[in-house]
């Protein structure tokens, strides 16, 4: 079973915490580089004081000290996941996943999917590459780094089940039912879909934010086979 992890993606603390008094229990949330430009630490530590398990998905890569200290601020606010983007390299995962110690699950971002094969190829400066075998590649390094799982489309879940070991973190974003409409979303899955594909988060952010009832939009993934929140 995976958990709904919730997407803030809301301009202000304010409409966060509006959209949250909305809901049942306490969700997985997730706070990204809008709103936490936005709001800082204060939000991210008012979410875990509120109980909220917290994924603070700042995508860092920058050298390995400066990774690690950013992971260790992101302990010290009580966050429960983040994200490094693998592109950072070994050393650098290697810094953050010792700065997390057993507390913070640290997940690698392999291809960004706003990338297409032509506009990544000519970042690494190679012609003709599979985004798959990119995305596997980062997968293994990402493993032999000791993190503690990747962020991948739907269409990846497969290929990086393959590689990941067992109790992996697999976090998925694309999420949507056959209800909802897709945005700007390309590869997208239902939640059941993923699910049984071996996801082990979904990130949803518009089909519940856009809801008109965001409490029976998260009950419908829970129908679908999604964890209901603690
Ligand atoms: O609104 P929607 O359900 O599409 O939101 C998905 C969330 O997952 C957004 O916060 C988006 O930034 C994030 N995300 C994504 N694709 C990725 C990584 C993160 O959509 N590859």
């Amino acid at each position: 079973m995976a958990e709904v992890v919730v997407a803030l993606d809301l301009p202000s603390a304010v409409e966060a915490m509006r959209l949250l008094e909305r809901l049942p229990a306490k969700p997985w949330v997730k706070v990204g580089s809008i709103l936490m430009t936005r709001e800082g630490a204060p939000l991210v530590r008012s979410l875990v004081e509120r109980g909220h398990p917290v994924f603070l998905d700042l995508k860092w890569h920058d050298i390995p000290n400066t990774v690690a200290g950013a992971v260790r601020a992101a302990r010290e606010l009580g966050v429960s996941m983040a994200t490094v983007h693998t592109l950072g390299g070994r050393r650098m995962m290697e810094a953050a996943r010792e700065a997390a110690g057993g507390d913070l699950a640290l997940v690698g971002v392999t291809v960004l999917t706003s990338h297409d094969e032509g506009s990544y190829g000519s970042v690494v400066g190679r012609e003709g590459v599979s985004l798959e075998e990119e995305v596997a590649r980062l997968t293994d390094e990402a493993v032999a780094a000791g993190l503690t799982g990747v962020v991948c489309s739907p269409a990846e879940i497969s290929t990086v089940r393959r590689i990941l070991p067992e109790g992996a973190n697999v976090v998925v974003p694309g999420i949507r039912s056959a209800s909802d409409a897709v945005g700007d979303q390309v590869r997208v899955a239902s939640a059941s879909a993923a699910t049984a594909a071996g996801a082990t988060h979904l990130v949803v952010g518009r089909p519940i934010l856009q809801a008109a009832d965001p409490a029976a939009a998260l009950a419908g993934l829970i129908a679908e086979g999604a964890c209901a929140p603690s």
